[in-house]
């Protein structure tokens, strides 16, 4: 009896999943650029721009005239990327380089390469993520989302935060996520070593990305350069790969799932839209203002957040 009542359920949920697939896959979509803004003469640099988001975006600002360079640390997979933009983009410019954010002297080397090599920088896009990965370190002994997602970043932001200055107005967009709710910022164990819960540290990586945004567009103010960040939504992409609960319920549930180019909508909103030239500082979802988390919007998390971020990078950054 039990059974033939779960059975039923299950297939009106199914029989009404299907009739209403369209809608829920419409809602599911979310927000829209629809910002006109080319960008013929721009230069924007996105991290792991050749999968999902990355890819997705790069996409969309090659199509209104920029010169996009993809950073990735397989540059097979960038070259296989830019040509497939190339193949949609008439004279689509796009560009790979060479960066892995789990190796400092990576990013380092990366970044003397690109000053020497590129006379302006109109838009940062952190986007590259790990998320959920078995316990690793990087080449400097992070822990490997803290590493990737945050500490890479905060360093690759850093060696290229002059040439953002003297190309402004420019922007930098950070692509954190929703996750972010969940994180706390664990101080007196950043790299998990007591205990590591990998859904966990992903969530400090995330929050880590909210509090960077909100510390660098402090110290920004007045410089002609804006910081934001985003949750671009829960996307079909490659990101699960390291947990096979969550791929389950990426497969499962894949009919709700943003495609790889309406999670990009946000990043791309963020980086042209002709209203946010001077907005600073903000979390954005859905092409729209978001609410941060509490622990997301304290000013002194931030700031001590920066500081233990500049110790382990070994760097001074005022
Ligand atoms: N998908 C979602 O539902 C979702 C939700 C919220 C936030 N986000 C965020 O969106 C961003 C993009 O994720 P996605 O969904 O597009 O995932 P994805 O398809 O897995 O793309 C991640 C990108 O990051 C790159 N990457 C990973 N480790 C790297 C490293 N050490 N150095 C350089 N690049 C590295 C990957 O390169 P390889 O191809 O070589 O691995 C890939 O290009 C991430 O920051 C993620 O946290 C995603």
């Amino acid at each position: 009896m039990y059974l033939l009542i779960l059975l039923t359920g299950f297939a009106v949920v199914v029989m009404l999943s299907v009739l209403f697939a369209p809608y829920i896959r419409k809602y599911a979509a979310g927000g829209v650029c629809r910002s006109p803004a080319r960008l013929d003469g721009k230069t924007v640099l996105i991290t792991g721009g050749n999968a999902g988001i990355g890819k997705a975006t790069a996409h969309d600002l090659a199509a209104r005239g920029a010169r996009v360079i993809l950073a990735c640390r397989a540059v097979e997979k960038g070259e296989a990327a830019a040509a497939e933009i190339r193949s949609k983009v008439a004279g689509a410019q796009v560009e790979v380089r060479e960066l892995d954010l789990a190796d400092t002297s990576s990013i380092r080397a990366f970044a003397q390469r690109f000053l020497k090599e590129v006379s302006h920088l109109h838009v940062l896009i952190n986007n590259a993520g790990v998320m959920m990965c078995p316990y690793t370190k990087t080449a400097d002994g992070f822990e490997m989302q803290l590493g990737v997602n945050h500490l890479g970043h905060f360093l690759l932001t850093y060696l290229l935060i002059g040439l953002l200055k003297r190309s402004a107005p420019s922007r930098v967009v950070v692509v954190s996520s929703l996750a972010h709710y969940f994180g706390w910022i664990r101080f007196h164990d950043l790299h998990s070593q007591g205990s590591y819960n990998s859904g966990l540290a992903y969530c400090q990586s995330k929050l880590a990305n909210v509090l960077f945004v909100r510390e660098l567009a402090r110290r920004l103010q007045g410089s002609g350069v804006t910081v934001n960040a985003v949750h671009p939504g829960t996307v079909r992409s490659d990101l699960v790969r390291h947990s096979t609960f969550m791929s389950l319920l990426f497969s499962l549930f894949s009919f709700l799932l943003k495609t790889p180019e309406e999670g990009a909508q946000t990043s791309v909103y963020c980086a042209v839209s002709e209203e946010l030239h001077s907005i600073s500082g903000k979390y954005f979802s859905d092409c729209a203002p978001a609410f941060v988390a509490p622990q997301g919007r304290s000013e002194k998390t931030a700031s001590r957040l920066w500081d233990v971020s500049c110790e382990l990078l070994g760097i001074e950054w005022d």
